[in-house]
C-alpha cells in the first residue's frame, strides 16, 4: 500500500478509537468509506487512470478499504460490547445484600379488645351487632327517655351534623353506642314477629360496639373514642344477673379471678335503677384504687315501650362501657391519646 493510502487507514483507526458513541463512529465512518469519504474519492479518481495503473492502484485502494471496514467492524464491537457491560452493571443484583423484610401489620390495641369483648360474651350467648354512626336525635336522646332539652342530654356534649332527615329531625355523631338498644330491639322484633304475637319473644341478648363522638378532649377523653353497648331483655332478667354477666366478663377480661367490682348508684335517663361499675384489682400497680369501667341499670320501661315491648313483660339491663379504658388498664397506659395518634413505634408493641 502507498504511503498516502497507510497515512489515511491510519487516520480512520484513530478516529474510530475516539469515536465514543455509535453515532460518532457512524459520523467518523462517513468521511472515509461514506459516499463522498476519502476512500470512495479515490475509487471515483481511478477512472483517469490506465488499465494498468487502475489494476494496481485499484487493488490498493481496495486494501486500504477493507483495512478501514475490518477496524470499523472491530470498534462498533468493542462499543456495543462497552454499552452491555455498562447495562449489565446497572442492572446488577448484588445477591449478597440482605433481603427486604415486609413486615406483617397488626391489629390496634383497642381492635385487641374489642375482639376480647366479642369473644367472651359471644361464650355467654351474646350477639354482636353493629350501627350507624351519624345517628338520629330520636335514637340518640328521646328514644331512650331523654326528651328535648332535657338537661341530662347535657353529659353527652354533642357533635351535631348539619342535615334533615326527611322528617325534619336533626342528627348527631352519637355520642354513645345506647341507640343500639332501641335499633337492635326493633330489629328482633321485626324478625321474630310470629313469636311474638305468640308471647314467646326469643331473649334479646346483644353488645353493639363502636365508635362515639363527643366535645371533649385531654388526656383521659378523646372526641373520638370507643363504646360497647350490652343489653340483655327477656322475661325474667334481673339485676342479678347484670351483677353475674359483668363480673364474669370483666374476671375474664383482665384474667384475674379475685378482681372486686361495686355497683355504686347513679343516673342515666335510660335505666331505673342506674349505677356506675368500678372495678379494684387486688394486685398489680393499680391494687386497691376503684376504677370506674361502665354505665348500667334496669332498662327503662319508656324505653322498652319505645322498643315496642311492654315493659310489663319485658324486663331487663344494659351497660355501656369504654374499651378504650380497659385497654389502657389491660396495658398500662396512661394516656389516651397514644392510642390515637397513629405513632407506629407505640402502636407495634401491640399487635
Ligand atoms: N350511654 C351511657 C354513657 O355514654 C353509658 C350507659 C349507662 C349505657 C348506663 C347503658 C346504661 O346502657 O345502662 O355515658
Amino acid at each position: 500500500m502507498s504511503q498516502d493510502l497507510d497515512s489515511i487507514v491510519d487516520a480512520a483507526r484513530q478516529s474510530f478509537a475516539q469515536a465514543a458513541t455509535p453515532a460518532q463512529l457512524e459520523d467518523a465512518k462517513a468521511q472515509y468509506i461514506g459516499k463522498s469519504g476519502c476512500i470512495t474519492e479515490l475509487m471515483k479518481g481511478l477512472a483517469t487512470l490506465s488499465v494498468e495503473e487502475k489494476k494496481t492502484r485499484g487493488a490498493a485502494i481496495n486494501q486500504a478499504k477493507q483495512a478501514v471496514e475490518e477496524a470499523l467492524t472491530q470498534r462498533r464491537r468493542a462499543l456495543a460490547d462497552a454499552e452491555l457491560e455498562q447495562q449489565l452493571q446497572a442492572e446488577a443484583l448484588d445477591v449478597t445484600l440482605p433481603g427486604r423484610v415486609r413486615e406483617p401489620g397488626g391489629l390496634h390495641p383497642v381492635s385487641l379488645t374489642l375482639e376480647r369483648i366479642e369473644q367472651i360474651f359471644a361464650s355467654m350467648g351474646f350477639d354482636v351487632a353493629d350501627g350507624p354512626e351519624i345517628e338520629s336525635d330520636w335514637h340518640s336522646f328521646t328514644s331512650l327517655n331523654n326528651p328535648p332539652n332535657h338537661p341530662a342530654r347535657s353529659m353527652q356534649d354533642t357533635f351535631y351534623v348539619d342535615i334533615q332527615g326527611e322528617d325534619g329531625i336533626a342528627y348527631n355523631l352519637r355520642p354513645h353506642t345506647s341507640p343500639m338498644q332501641v335499633r337492635y330491639a326493633h330489629a328482633h322484633i321485626k324478625r321474630h314477629a310470629a313469636a311474638l304475637k305468640a308471647g314467646d319473644l326469643p331473649e334479646i341478648r346483644v353488645i353493639a360496639p363502636g365508635r362515639t363522638y363527643r366535645v371533649d378532649s385531654d388526656a383521659t377523653h378523646s372526641p373520638m373514642f370507643h363504646q360497647c353497648e350490652g343489653l340483655w331483655l327477656g322475661k325474667n332478667v334481673s339485676f342479678k344477673d347484670l351483677k353475674v354477666v359483668f363480673t364474669d366478663f370483666c374476671r375474664t377480661f383482665f384474667e384475674s379471678d379475685d378482681l372486686a367490682l361495686r355497683f355504686r348508684p347513679s343516673f342515666f335517663p335510660f335505666t331505673e335503677p342506674s349505677a356506675e361499675i368500678d372495678i379494684q384489682f387486688q394486685s398489680g400497680p393499680l391494687a386497691g384504687r376503684w376504677l370506674e369501667v361502665a354505665g348500667s341499670g334496669q332498662v327503662h320501661p319508656k324505653v322498652v315501650s319505645n322498643m315496642g315491648l311492654d315493659p310489663e313483660q319485658y324486663i331487663g339491663f344494659a351497660f355501656g362501657m369504654g374499651p378504650d379504658r380497659l385497654t389502657m388498664l389491660r396495658y398500662g397506659v396512661n394516656d389516651l391519646r397514644l392510642f390515637f395518634d397513629g405513632d407506629i413505634r407505640f402502636l407495634r408493641q401491640y399487635r
